[in-house]
């Protein structure tokens, strides 16, 4: 019995998998001594979510909104969608410009899907989420990668990008805010981003899933630019900033009628329709009371501070404080060099001597090597616990 070839070009995404190595690491070595892990790499929310959304959601069961919907959602859903995402970027969204997914990940993985074929190169800018390359491998693309440098603030060299492109290339991907480095695109690399999309005739995928984590500064969306309406897939969703990654909600948006209708196919092929009372309660978190988002907000703000300064104390880490989302790359290459190793075998080293998980740079991409990324989801007690046995283990390693 065979397996296809394609599947050979598939990655995985490290939070899933290295979670998996951690939790039997956990049960055959630490439980029986007693101890346990702190678990510093998640990328979910630990708030719940919010009380209003949780009804909503309660009561389209009891309402019986248990059947199938149509495959790009119910419409009002979609409306509520399309005005929430207009507000966001400030694109004029319609209804039938959304469709609603089980997850921003599968939006993302159905837009590659009607993109890409064998050959054709996507600019990723890297690091970056693993979703945004791996399919690109799988559907038979070649990622071409574009280095975010720490020392440049984590935005793209523009000269390096006018230079990567070819004739081969049909996409580019931007995640503004960014996992993993918490980096936001300024206006300016924006801008020119799209110019250079519009000039070599582009898809876009814009990620926004972080657009309500901003720290510093305002969100801004690559769609609203000069020409990217047309061109520009915005993927979104409710896991992050409603706290719902369980609910499995997210969706694209585009101005694209013949992409919007790709994206409808490939869905109706796969899972018909999203669930019918989890698309109820996303309309009631788009388009309800938002004081819960800003709320989380302010916490994922309070615990950054506290976890760049906890992190720059430990010897041979450092990091600036990330100005979105709810991650903080830190650069550990005098680690890296001490033990001569790469950064996913010092996170395998770190996990088993200092009992801490964090993720490898290099799960984001070839550009993340000499980096770890720490998430700051976690309670304030989780932050210090973990920042302190780092700390201690770092000591003793670089003395
Ligand atoms: C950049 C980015 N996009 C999309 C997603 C996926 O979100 P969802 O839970 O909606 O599938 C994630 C989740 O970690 C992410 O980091």
């Amino acid at each position: 019995m065979k397996f296809s070839k394609r599947l050979a070009n598939l990655g995985t995404e490290d939070a899933f998998t290295i979670l998996n190595v951690a939790k039997k690491f956990e049960q055959e070595e630490l439980t029986p001594q007693g101890k346990s892990l702190v678990y510093m790499q998640i990328g979910e929310p630990a708030f719940d979510t919010p009380e209003n959304i949780k009804q909503a959601g309660i009561k389209a069961i009891q309402e019986n909104k248990t059947h199938y919907t149509p495959t790009s959602g119910l419409m009002e859903v979609r409306q509520a969608v399309a005005d929430y995402s207009t507000k966001g970027t400030g694109t004029q969204y319609e209804a039938t410009d959304v469709t609603i997914h089980s997850g921003a990940k599968p939006g993302v993985f159905y837009t590659l899907n009607a993109i890409i074929d064998e050959g054709d190169e996507v600019i990723i800018f890297d690091p970056t989420w693993p979703i945004h390359f791996s399919p690109v491998k799988y559907f038979g693309g070649k990622p071409v990668f574009i280095e975010l440098k720490e020392e440049a603030d984590f935005q793209p060299n523009l000269e390096e990008v006018k230079n990567a492109i070819t004739d081969k290339t049909v996409l580019m991907i931007v995640n503004s805010p960014s996992n993993p480095t918490g980096g936001i695109f300024t206006k300016e690399t924006l801008e020119a981003l799209a110019k250079i999309a519009v000039e070599h005739d582009l898809w876009v995928i814009s990620d926004e899933i972080y657009d309500k984590i901003i720290h510093e500064g305002t969100h801004l969306s690559i769609t609203a630019m000069p020409g990217m309406a047309e061109r520009t897939i915005l993927a979104n969703g409710a896991s992050k900033t409603f706290a719902m990654t369980g609910w499995r909600m997210g969706w694209t948006v585009t101005k694209n009628k013949d992409m919007r209708a790709q994206i409808e196919q490939i869905q109706s092929n796969d899972t018909s329709s999203s669930p019918t009372m989890n698309q109820l309660a996303v309309m009631e978190a788009v388009s309800g009371p938002q004081d819960a988002v800003e709320e989380m907000r302010k916490e994922y703000l309070r615990k950054r501070d506290i976890l760049v300064q906890l992190v720059n104390e430990i010897p041979g880490f450092s990091a600036k404080a990330p100005k979105g989302a709810f991650y903080l790359f830190a650069n550990v290459k005098p680690l890296c060099e001490k033990f001569q190793m790469n950064c996913s075998d010092l996170q395998k080293k770190i996990m088993r001597e200092a009992n801490v998980l964090l993720l490898p740079g290099t799960g984001f991409g070839p550009h993340g090597e000499g980096f770890v990324r720490f998430s700051y989801v976690g309670t304030e007690e989780t932050l210090r616990e973990g920042c302190k046995r780092i700390k201690e283990w770092a000591e003793k390693a670089m003395a």
